[in-house]
């Protein structure tokens, strides 16, 4: 069955616009239906929660709906492991405050040199408590992670593994599963950056077996705003970082400092409405009976689409003498999400967007703050990378237009 992508592009009111938005990993366009459950928010609950009047109890549960529609999108066990806050930076910052606060001297963290900075810099820093951080860092013939070089940087001190579920630069999907595993039974943690994989694959925490998990809505359809989970046993046990007379095991609120943004919070059921709509649109009869089944046979039609985007743009890609494609080369749904980087002979990669524009198609380039692979990579004097970021309501006729312009450029 295929996405049906005149119906899909009616949820976005942004596509109408003259433009191409290939910038999605970066920012995807946000859903109408997102911003219609802010708006209701602001304009019939927007007061503090824990009041007796009813206008009160409204917005308290809206916000307990909505936290529990985020469980079920990640497949959360319980909804108190579901913390919400502005971004995943800021998320993967407290995180590493309140972790960092149960480490001792000489304990071990190992960070990748493939991660957005976000799920670096945030460890590096715990270093001046003495912790030791470490650096598992990808093949530079396949640019992948592999276990035998994480196996090699594990010791008994070794508390977290952090990394990224999908490059925002090599598109490549990291099988954190077996990493998880692997992680688990050398007594370690794993934390896992979702941020890039999130809008294009379901994420299943509890499959993946994940200590911690962070996304950003504004990638996933919605707004500025983030979610990290972590398993209950971890933020029951972990220091919070809220005010002295918040409980300790007042989860998730010991780590969300002051008020969660309540309308954001509750505008990403608008994304819960859409993936359910998607799965009845298409499935019809068939159709799953509950939400999270539903999820999957939205992000099954998805994943399936978007496989056909990375196809159409990495066979040309592939087939140009004078390009790199920087990441996974197949177009394969599992072993990729459609965000496909690359570099041309002779070009500064900062010289190819401006003239993209020109024919309202927007992608970037730079190191998009994973600038420890860009370095690594060499690729800092070329300008880093140009990034082609897709989505699954981006169609086979934008990649055409943009091979087309590309064809004038290289
Ligand atoms: C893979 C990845 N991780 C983390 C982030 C940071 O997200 P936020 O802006 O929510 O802090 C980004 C943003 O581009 C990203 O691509």
């Amino acid at each position: 069955m295929l996405l049906n992508l005149d119906k899909v592009r009616q949820y976005f009111p942004a596509l109408a616009s003259e433009w191409t938005f290939f910038d999605n990993a970066g920012g995807s366009q946000t859903l109408k239906k997102v911003v219609d459950r802010i708006s209701e928010f602001l304009l019939s609950s927007d007061v503090q929660l824990g009041a007796s009047y009813a206008v009160s109890q409204l917005a308290g549960e809206r916000l307990a709906l909505a936290t529990r529609g985020m469980a079920i999108l990640i497949n959360a066990n319980s909804f108190k492991e579901v913390v919400m806050g502005p971004s995943t930076t800021m998320m993967l910052k407290v995180l590493s405050i309140c972790l960092g606060q149960t480490f001792t001297s000489g304990d071990e963290i190992i960070v990748t040199n493939c991660d957005h900075e976000a799920n670096i810099g945030a460890w590096v820093a715990l270093e001046k408590q003495g912790i030791k951080v470490k650096v598992w860092q990808i093949r530079p013939d396949t640019l992948e992670l592999h276990l035998a070089d994480l196996e090699a940087l594990m010791s008994p001190r070794t508390k977290l593994v952090t990394l990224t579920h999908a490059s925002n630069v090599l598109g490549t999907i990291n099988p954190i599963k077996e990493i998880a595993t692997f992680v688990h039974d050398r007594n370690a943690m794993i934390c896992v950056d979702g941020v890039a994989y999130a809008p294009h694959r379901l994420v299943d925490v509890q499959d993946l077996d994940v200590d911690f998990y962070a996304l950003s809505f504004y990638k996933v359809y919605g707004p500025h705003h983030a979610l990290l989970y972590g398993k209950e046993e971890h933020l029951l046990r972990l220091p919070g970082l809220n005010h002295y007379f918040i409980q300790q095991t007042d989860i998730p609120y010991k780590f969300q400092l002051g008020n969660v943004n309540f309308e954001l919070s509750y505008g990403m059921l608008g994304l819960c409405d859409y993936l359910s709509e998607l799965a009845q649109l298409h499935y019809g009869d068939k159709t799953a009976p509950d939400l999270r089944s539903q999820m999957v046979q939205a992000f099954d039609l998805i994943s399936i689409h978007e496989e056909e985007l990375s196809d159409r743009l990495l066979s040309y890609l592939n087939s140009k003498p004078n390009v790199r494609v920087i990441g996974q080369s197949k177009a394969d749904r599992k072993l990729r999400v459609p965000t496909i980087s690359f570099v041309v002979d002779g070009m500064n990669s900062s010289t190819i967007p401006a003239k993209i524009d020109q024919h309202y198609i927007g992608i970037r380039y730079g190191d998009f703050y994973a600038k420890r692979l860009i370095e690594y990579l060499g690729l800092a004097l070329q300008g880093g990378i140009v990034r082609v970021s897709m989505v699954h309501y981006n169609t086979l006729e934008e990649v055409n237009s943009l091979i087309e312009a590309f064809e004038q450029l290289f």
